[in-house]
């Protein structure tokens, strides 16, 4: 096949960063998605609504004119947050979902929850007016390997809340393991997961063969071969419970290339490239619409898109940096190169 169109794809997992930082990058995937889930883990994150809607015109006074664009916002949540806050949230029609980060567990995820009971009510609110909970799903505990994580969350905290709050509609963001896929899988449909484009191309090797790679850095970490493979499985299943999200996490050059290396992988200008050549390569491109543009809107309860986008087999080579702000942002496969291209 040399070209295939498609209902134009959501990104159902996003950081898009603030005020130059964020105007930098958000054409990147403004050009391949029509909406994408905007993670609220700035540097002072979105805790309420007032924050949300400040941020959401930002990023639209940022996009040109003619693109039709369309954020979906997110809320923090915080040991403090209401369920207040949270009807008032799902009343305003811009929030879509509220973020659990962990304590700790991320960037920007010290002000995160580090007791799961404190937000007890804030669940069963969201569960009784249908507030989605996007979950970034690892422990923090020092003496829990860093690989093991994913694995530990699932069984200590995440298979306690989908029994004490079966209806709650959940997001398992960017899962990465085997154990993660069996998981959603076993659950009812109201858990659903994000899947990224470089957890179904990366393995560990990629952070730590042929010298420290930095920009392949990122949480939940890159796990092994057969994890990659059985997320990519599940990717091109056809399963609706696993969705397109790529949490794309641009950090400046410097930032990335130091001895506290930030966590984070910057692939909008290629994610989608990627995830249909991944498609492709498992001989299942007869499944990328379903998991690039419908699962996650019908997960969400959105209108599927009516536009399409056409892309056509052509390699190119991807540029090694773009501009952010006063520095620069490493994509994922800079200077390497992708088998597709959007027709424009
Ligand atoms: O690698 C990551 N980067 N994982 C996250 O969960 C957050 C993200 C970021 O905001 O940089
Ligand atoms: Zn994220």
């Amino acid at each position: 096949m040399n070209q295939i169109t498609f209902t134009k794809p959501d990104d159902w997992h996003l950081h898009l960063r603030d005020e130059k930082q964020m105007a930098s990058v958000v054409m990147h995937t403004a050009k391949y998605y029509k909406r994408a889930i905007v993670m609220p883990n700035l540097s002072n994150p979105v805790f309420t609504l007032e924050l949300a809607q400040q941020y959401r015109e930002r990023i639209l006074k940022a996009l040109r004119d003619d693109t039709a664009f369309e954020p979906l916002m997110t809320i923090y949540l915080t040991g403090d947050t209401s369920s207040q806050q949270i009807v008032e949230a799902k009343d305003s029609g811009i929030i879509h979902a509220v973020k659990l980060y962990p304590a700790g567990a991320t960037t920007n995820s010290a002000r995160g929850v580090s007791n799961l009971d404190q937000c007890d009510a804030v669940f069963r609110t969201m569960e009784k007016i249908g507030v989605p909970l996007s979950i970034h799903g690892e422990v923090t505990d020092s003496e829990i390997d860093i690989f093991d994580r994913e694995k530990v969350f699932i069984e200590k905290h995440l298979s306690v809340l989908v029994k004490r709050y079966p209806d709650l509609k959940i997001i398992l963001e960017h899962i990465t393991t085997k154990d993660a896929v069996q998981f959603v899988e076993s659950c009812s449909n109201n858990v659903g997961a994000t899947i990224t484009a470089h957890h179904i191309l990366l393995n560990r090797n990629n952070i730590l063969v042929g010298g420290i790679q930095p920009h392949h850095f990122c949480l939940p970490v890159v796990k092994t071969e057969a994890d990659r493979q059985a997320v990519l499985n599940a990717a091109t299943s056809g399963n609706p419970k696993f969705f397109l999200g790529t949490d794309s996490a641009p950090h400046a050059r410097q930032e990335k290339e130091s001895a506290t290396g930030k966590a984070g992988i910057y692939s909008s200008p290629v994610s989608l490239p990627i995830y249909i050549e991944m498609f492709e390569r498992e001989n299942k491109l007869d499944q990328l619409e379903g998991f690039a543009s419908f699962f996650g809107a019908d997960f969400y309860s959105l209108p599927r898109n009516q536009e399409t986008v056409t892309f056509k087999k052509e390699e190119s080579t991807v540029p090694g940096r773009y501009d952010y702000a006063n520095d620069y942002v490493v994509p994922l496969k800079a200077n390497e190169t992708v088998q597709w291209k959007l027709a424009e």
